[in-house]
């Protein structure tokens, strides 16, 4: 088991620097997401760290080593893309094995091993056959078999389930996080898909243009966001961000955005005077319950059954808004619902900076 760390590290583009000064220290054995958008330098930050992509500065330590100029076939590590670039001519056995070909390691020493990894993913039957009679969700198991046998001290993933259908990739979401426990192997996992990020990570690392915006637990970064990106960016359906103002009142704060009006916790009292942009969970506002009424009549403009729980898309005399809800039977597209919220889970942002506003 080792662990990764990364200072500094940056790759400019001509002007761009599609990875702008990262400093990320990874445990031995954890299992890292980076998530951001199409774009946010997730792809250049992991083949930095396989040695597929030069540095322009910075450090990266694979234990106590810096490798950042070392080869790629010397850091110890095994990457699987999203493309599985299988050899074509090739069994699936000689394709799991031919890294430990190339390194000379007897073929008997090299049967055993594909083998049991075979055996770990379900995938024994398919040794003999050749990539292209394999169905994508095999052949992805047998791009991750060609890692696993490699046992590198590092396992970096380029968004490997995003060429399968919805349900397999849930169901391989949840191998892949059984295999992490069985391996106990350092693993970093990159996606755009932030539920695949909350659901994978033991952290998560949300980037944007370059820069690390946030770094935690998934609940701990949906719970906490510390700037308007993240919390736009995590959670689905989106939070609800509303810009309008911060007035005083009684000694108190209030919020104004059109006809909403929102009593504000004293902790947002420093927010006076400024624009401020709200953040609402979709589960956070709810239909004239208990709490305080965010004071707003909506109407109901789309209603989204999932099963368990209902989607409400809104619109007002002022922002438009979603709701999540339990299911819900009754309501109506056209229905006219009045909302409430708990002060207490609103965040708020600086309209111009995105800073998260703290007590
Ligand atoms: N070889 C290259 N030459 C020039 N620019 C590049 C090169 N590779 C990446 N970039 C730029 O670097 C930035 C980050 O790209 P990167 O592929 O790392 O993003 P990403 O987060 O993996 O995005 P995606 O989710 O679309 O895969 C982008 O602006 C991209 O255009
Ligand atoms: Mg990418």
């Amino acid at each position: 088991m080792t662990a990764v760390r990364l200072e500094g590290l940056t790759k400019r583009f001509g002007a761009v620097a599609a990875v702008d000064a990262v400093d990320l220290s990874i445990d031995s054995g954890e299992f890292v997401v980076l998530v951001g958008p199409s774009g946010s330098g997730k792809t250049t930050c992991l083949r930095m760290i396989a040695g597929l992509e030069a540095v322009t500065s910075g450090s990266i330590f694979i234990g106590d080593r810096d490798v950042a100029t070392v080869h790629a076939k010397d850091r110890d590590v095994a990457m699987v893309f999203q493309s599985y670039a299988l050899y074509p001519h090739m069994s699936v056995t000689d394709n799991m094995g031919f890294a430990l070909k190339l390194k000379k390691v007897p073929r008997d020493e090299i049967y055993r091993r594909v083998r049991d990894v075979a055996a770990i993913l379900g995938i024994t039957e398919e040794l003999p056959r050749k990539p292209k009679t394999l169905s994508g969700g095999q052949q992805q198991r047998v791009a991750l078999g060609r890692a696993i046998v490699r046992d590198p001290a590092v396992f970096l993933f380029d968004e490997p389930l995003s060429n399968l259908d919805a349900k397999l990739r849930m169901a391989m979401r949840g191998e892949l996080i059984k295999l992490h426990h069985r391996l106990s192997a350092t693993m970093i996992y990159v996606t755009h898909d932030q539920t695949e990020a909350m659901t994978m990570g033991d952290r998560i690392v949300v980037m944007n243009e370059g820069r690390i915006q946030q770094i935690g637990t998934p609940l701990a970064v949906y719970d906490n966001p510390d700037n308007m990106f993240v919390a736009g960016f995590i959670g689905s359906p989106t939070m609800n961000l509303i810009d309008g103002t911060v007035e005083p009142a009684d000694g108190a704060a209030v919020f104004r955005a059109g006809d909403l009006v929102l009593r504000l916790p004293p902790t947002h009292a420093a927010a006076r005077g400024r624009a401020v942009t709200l953040g609402i969970r979709p589960e956070f506002l709810a239909l004239e319950a208990d709490g305080e009424a965010v004071g707003l009549d909506c109407r109901v403009d789309a209603v989204e059954h999932l099963g368990a729980e209902t989607i409400l898309e809104l619109s007002s005399e002022g922002p438009l808004l979603t709701a999540k809800t339990i299911r819900n039977d009754g309501i109506r597209h056209g229905d006219t619902v009045r909302l409430v919220t708990d002060p207490l889970k609103v965040l708020a942002f600086d309209t111009e900076t995105g800073v998260r506003l703290r007590a």
